[in-house]
């Protein structure tokens, strides 16, 4: 049977009330569509752990900058639908920009710090507009758990937060990054890239674990190992670094010396397209 469609809001509250009647817990996928087998993990983790099923699909204008991929971004609704029924979603939540953002629209969330450092610093205003869509679809959808990738940790991070400090009664859970076999983390934008791009996309993951490989060693110098990330990265063609950073995973700020969670991030431009990746490392 096809997954169940709703673009309302009233439609879809009426759904979940039914499936809340019925004893069953809920859970959210939060998208933007396109859907790949990053989402697809999201999908069968919720369907693993919980009775009925959401997964929204909007492409939210609200996190977009100005000269960003908003107009050019993919799609697929009727491919991602078909993923959906063959996943067992039980329900597509798929509202227009004016369902969620009409005209008389004012009030935004803010998760203060941590919307500014990292990709907030180069992209001004994107997590006040992940934020608010993200708690609009919270009180929608009124989910138990919702599911989140580690492939945008900072995202992740700044949720929790907004969770936390909002009192919001949603259990977030957070999937590891799925990959390509070549080790690209999986993205929507990776569609942008042509043949030469894409072959040379693969140096962030191959930077990190470089990286990786160096910590294991016992490498404790954030400095050193930002050195040798931007060595391999300037050295591959079209690349153009935005930032390289080792960050705790509690304030997201630079620390020089690697000690509890860490995460090591990355966002380089290939062309106009902005690829990101990230490894979240564990140390004593
Ligand atoms: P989107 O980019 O479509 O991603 C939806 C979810 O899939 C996010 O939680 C993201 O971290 C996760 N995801 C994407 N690629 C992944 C991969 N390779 N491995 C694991 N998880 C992956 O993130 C958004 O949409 C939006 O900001 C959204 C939260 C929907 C708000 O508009």
């Amino acid at each position: 049977m096809a997954a169940t469609n709703s673009s309302s809001v009233e439609g879809t509250r009426e759904i979940i009330a039914s499936a809340r009647a019925g004893g069953k817990s809920i859970a959210l996928v939060p998208t933007m569509g396109a859907l790949h087998a990053g989402h697809v993990s999201l999908i069968r983790a919720a369907r693993a752990e919980c009775s009925f099923v959401a997964v929204s699909i909007f492409v939210n204008p609200a996190q977009f900058g100005p000269k960003e991929d908003l107009s050019r971004y993919p799609r697929p609704f009727d491919d991602d639908v078909k993923i959906c029924t063959r996943e067992n979603v039980d329900l597509v939540f798929h509202p227009t920009p004016t369902i969620m953002y009409p005209p008389s629209f004012k009030t935004f969330v803010e998760v203060h710090d941590l919307q500014d450092v990292m990709c907030g610093a180069s992209r001004p205003g994107h997590f006040r507009g992940v934020a608010t869509v993200v708690l609009k679809l919270f009180n929608i959808v009124q989910p138990d758990v919702a599911y989140f990738g580690q492939k945008d940790a900072q995202q992740a991070r700044l949720l929790e937060q907004m969770i936390r400090d909002l009192d919001v009664p949603v259990k977030l859970k957070v999937c590891p990054i799925v990959r390509e076999p070549d080790g690209l983390a999986m993205s929507s934008r990776n569609a942008y890239l042509d043949a030469k791009q894409r072959s040379h996309a693969t140096v962030l993951h191959r930077a990190l674990q470089a990286a990786w490989q160096r910590i294991e060693a016992g490498q404790r110098d954030a400095k050193s190992l930002l050195r040798d990330i931007r060595v391999m990265i300037e050295a591959t063609p079209g690349a153009r670094i935005d930032y390289v950073t080792v960050v705790d995973m509690d304030r997201l700020q630079p620390i020089e010396y690697l000690k509890g969670r860490v995460l090591i991030a990355v966002a380089v431009y290939f062309g106009t397209t902005r690829l990101i990746d990230n490894e979240l490392i564990v140390t004593e």
